[in-house]
């Protein structure tokens, strides 16, 4: 079974569904990642969505950003979000950026969609587009869980590790860890749950 093509037909079918029921969701997080960046440098959204809020976050505080994400609708809502940012369809296990691309990375939410053998390949990936000293700032689940669900109402494919094993992955992948946090927010998208854990890790490529 394609993994990967469950969670991308599912963002297919969800489309805005997924930025309307997000409407209210906190940017504060992004803080921790453009606080040790310069102004207008080059990010990376790595699984961008709809690109609101967090793409737009960045390009209305004039940082260079590229969204990447691998759902064609979520991808058209962007366009028409975001008509002045550069947005390219490719799946993220697979980015052919040149080395030394990017002075920022984020991914957030995205990395528990990937099949979690590939998590490693998948930081060591973003190493090599990363500058030497780049920031990247992901967020990952707090618990290891692997499973075909239902996510807004579409079926979906969630594949992660415990947070202590997300955390060595990174280090070993060729970053040393700033700051990891768990933060707990309301769960937009789902009427059965009250909350969600999402935990963020800040690391910079050494
Ligand atoms: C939960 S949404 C998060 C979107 C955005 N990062 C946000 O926080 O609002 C997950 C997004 O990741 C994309 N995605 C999941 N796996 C991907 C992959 N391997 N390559 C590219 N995009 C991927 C999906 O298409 C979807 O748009």
């Amino acid at each position: 079974m394609d993994h990967e093509k469950i969670v991308q037909d599912g963002y297919d079918k969800i489309g805005k569904r997924y930025q309307d029921l997000g409407k209210n969701r906190a940017i504060s997080e992004l803080d921790e990642l453009t606080k040790l960046l310069p102004s207008h440098a080059k990010i990376l959204d790595a699984g961008c969505g709809t690109g609101i809020p967090d793409t737009k976050y960045l390009h209305d505080s004039g940082y260079n950003v590229v969204g990447v994400d691998f759902s064609d609708e979520m991808l058209r809502v962007a366009k028409e979000n975001l008509p002045h940012v550069t947005f390219i369809k490719q799946n993220i296990t697979e980015l052919d950026f040149p080395d030394n691309s990017f002075d920022g990375l984020i991914s957030f939410s995205v990395i528990i969609h990937i099949p979690r053998e590939k998590h490693k390949p998948l930081f060591q990936q973003f190493h090599r587009l990363l500058k030497p000293d780049g920031i990247l700032l992901v967020s990952m689940a707090w618990s290891e869980w692997e499973e075909i669900g239902e996510f807004c109402g579409e079926k979906m494919f969630w594949s992660h590790y415990k947070p202590e094993t997300s955390l060595q992955t990174i280090k070993d992948s060729g970053f040393s860890i700033i700051k990891d946090w768990l933060v707990t927010t309301p769960d937009y998208y789902n009427e059965d749950s009250k909350s969600e854990k999402h935990y963020y890790i800040l690391a910079r490529n050494s």
